[in-house]
């Protein structure tokens, strides 16, 4: 009823509450109920006696419903929890994952405007004010849990072009999925699943993207290495359309995985990277692997030149310098 109303506030400058009623057959106090749940989620409508109801903005929210109004894909993001605040939308991805698959269906998607305990790669605290992005999709693709750094790196591409359309901004990624500008970090991803050994249970992709954030509130230990858009572009940035575009380029890139299609995706990946062909120093478990990034291979794995010539193939790691 509400996007029925928006709908007609739209089309004409000032609309009657006594038309509104007549054209969406309901009563008067009901369309007056409606326009104050309409102001409460922050749509600015005002009424003017004689003339009716008029839509002066809409709100910088990311609402289901405005992220769906000309959402162009055939499943990702048709579900949307959303919320004011959460302590994680990766938690609660992972709560309604476990939970029955009509709550969740493939490419659900949990957003939320602030975290209390967003939450970083090997445990970090991820900052998650007001202004980001911090989304997260669930997933139940049939596959192996071998996958799973294919989809990581799909992830970050599809983040890559849809920063692009919006802003003509050329990010780059940092393997294996932050997203840099200028050297810094603008967004970064995390990837929570659940797997047999063979067989992957539910996926929970989590994305936090630095967009309508001012750099003086990035606390002081992230101050240097982090960007947002919004400081980028000297200006706000549309956080709906953001998420649009990078729900669409993300359906197209994980409906190639699922018909084992990811070649071409991982060459638009070392096109975007930031990490092939530099001397790199990388964590893996214990472990530090210093040597040239030469290349992604098929599984999605890093390919490092050592010094002594030995090639060494990382799944997952932490690259430190
Ligand atoms: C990293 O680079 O360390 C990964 C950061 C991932 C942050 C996002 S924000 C939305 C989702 N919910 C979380 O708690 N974390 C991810």
């Amino acid at each position: 009823m509400k996007e029925n109303i928006l709908k007609y506030l739209e089309k004409n400058k000032y609309v009657s509450g006594e038309i509104l009623a007549e054209k969406l057959g309901i009563s008067r106090v009901a369309i007056w109920k409606q326009i104050k749940k309409l102001k409460d989620l922050h749509y600015e409508i005002i009424s003017h006696q004689n003339l009716g109801y008029c839509l002066v903005s809409r709100p910088d929210l990311l609402l289901p419903d405005e992220i769906q109004k000309g959402l162009d894909t055939d499943y990702m993001g048709h579900k949307i929890y959303y919320y004011r605040e959460l302590e994680s939308s990766n938690i609660t991805a992972r709560e309604k994952a476990r939970s029955k698959k009509d709550e969740a269906s493939e490419g659900t998607v949990i957003i939320t405007e602030k975290q209390t305990g967003g939450k970083g790669r090997l445990g970090r605290k991820w900052f998650s004010p007001e202004g980001g992005i911090w989304l997260s999709i669930i997933l139940y693709p049939h596959l192996s849990p071998a996958y799973i750094p294919r989809i990581t790196l799909i992830t970050a591409v599809a983040v890559v072009k849809a920063i692009k359309e919006l802003t003509r901004i050329q990010g780059l990624i940092k393997w294996p999925n932050d997203i840099l500008i200028h050297e810094k970090k603008v967004c970064g991803i995390l990837t929570e699943m659940s797997a047999e050994l063979d067989l992957i249970n539910w996926l929970v992709i989590g994305l936090g993207i630095n967009a309508n954030i001012d750099h003086g509130e990035f606390p002081e230990e992230i101050k240097d290495t982090s960007i947002s858009l919004k400081e980028i572009l000297n200006q706000k940035i549309s956080r709906v359309k953001l998420v649009q575009l990078f729900l669409r380029e993300f359906e197209k890139c994980y409906n190639m995985i699922n018909r084992k299609e990811s070649a071409l995706i991982l060459n638009e990946w070392k096109l975007y990277s930031h990490t092939l062909g530099r001397k790199i120093k990388v964590k893996v478990g214990n472990r530090v692997v210093i040597g040239q990034a030469t290349n992604i291979n098929d599984k999605g794995a890093l390919i490092i030149k050592k010094d002594n010539g030995e090639c060494l193939e990382i799944i997952s790691g932490t690259i430190l310098k």
